[in-house]
């Protein structure tokens, strides 16, 4: 697990969109162990009249696009560097549908330090991005309205990985893709009542023997890959 105690940034047209986040207990858990969630608007730091933000695109096409002197200006403020060199001492990631997939090993890896994220919206930020980042992430093939949701996945699967976050370690430990499990997913769950209109919890998991649960469960590791409809 994460030993480092992470100071993240989060930068959005929209930081309340983050409120309900904020407020989940390995949130508010991780920020009491020290780890720091700012939320910054670019809005508040444009050097633009009329509070503008975006732009419509050269070339033409549908949409705006975030502008990256907006964006630099923003950076610059709160980190009182030239906007290039925000990422010398953090991880700076762009959330982009054309960025690299968000999975388990890149959570634990972002959760080792400082995180700065930009979320987009629109048709995205200026491609001049790239000159400001260390990472594009995406969480998935498919276009969201902004970077906000995608932020919010990939902080949460970061957050899980500081220790400390979840109040039961080995949760997360054996969590589905971790390690442990050499990257399969977990077992399945069952809960009381054992029985519910005919459907049965397996036996074994009612036998008390807990090397039977263990081949059960092992057994099971890797069953629902494929199987989206489970
Ligand atoms: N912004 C819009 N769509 C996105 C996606 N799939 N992943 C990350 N950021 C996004």
């Amino acid at each position: 697990m994460a030993r480092l105690v992470v100071r993240i940034d989060v930068f959005t047209l929209f930081p309340e969109a983050f409120d309900w986040f904020s407020r989940q207990v390995h949130v508010t858990r991780a920020r009491d162990l020290g780890t720091e969630l700012h939320l910054w608007n670019y809005r508040d730091h444009t050097p633009l009249r009329h509070a503008q933000v975006d732009d419509t695109p050269y070339g033409g096409g549908a949409g705006m696009v975030l502008r990256i002197d907006v964006v630099c200006a923003a950076l610059e403020a709160v980190f009182n560097v030239p906007a290039e060199r925000v990422r010398e001492t953090r991880r700076v990631i762009e959330l982009t549908p054309r960025g690299r997939q968000l999975d388990d090993p890149l959570a634990g890896e972002l959760a080792q330090g400082d995180l700065c994220l930009l979320c987009g919206r629109y048709e995205g930020i200026d491609e001049r991005v790239a000159n400001l980042v260390t990472d594009r992430v995406s969480i998935g093939p498919y276009v969201l309205s902004g970077g906000e949701i995608a932020a919010q996945a990939l902080l949460d699967a970061v957050v899980r990985k500081i220790e400390g976050a979840v109040s039961n370690p080995e949760s997360v430990v054996g969590d589905s893709f971790s390690e442990r499990l050499g990257g399969a997913l977990e077992y399945p769950h069952y809960t009381r009542p054992a029985e519910f209109r005919g459907w049965r919890v397996p036996d074994v998991l009612l036998s008390g023997d807990h090397g039977a649960v263990e081949r059960w469960r092992r057994e099971r590791l890797r069953e629902r890959e494929g199987h989206s409809t489970d």
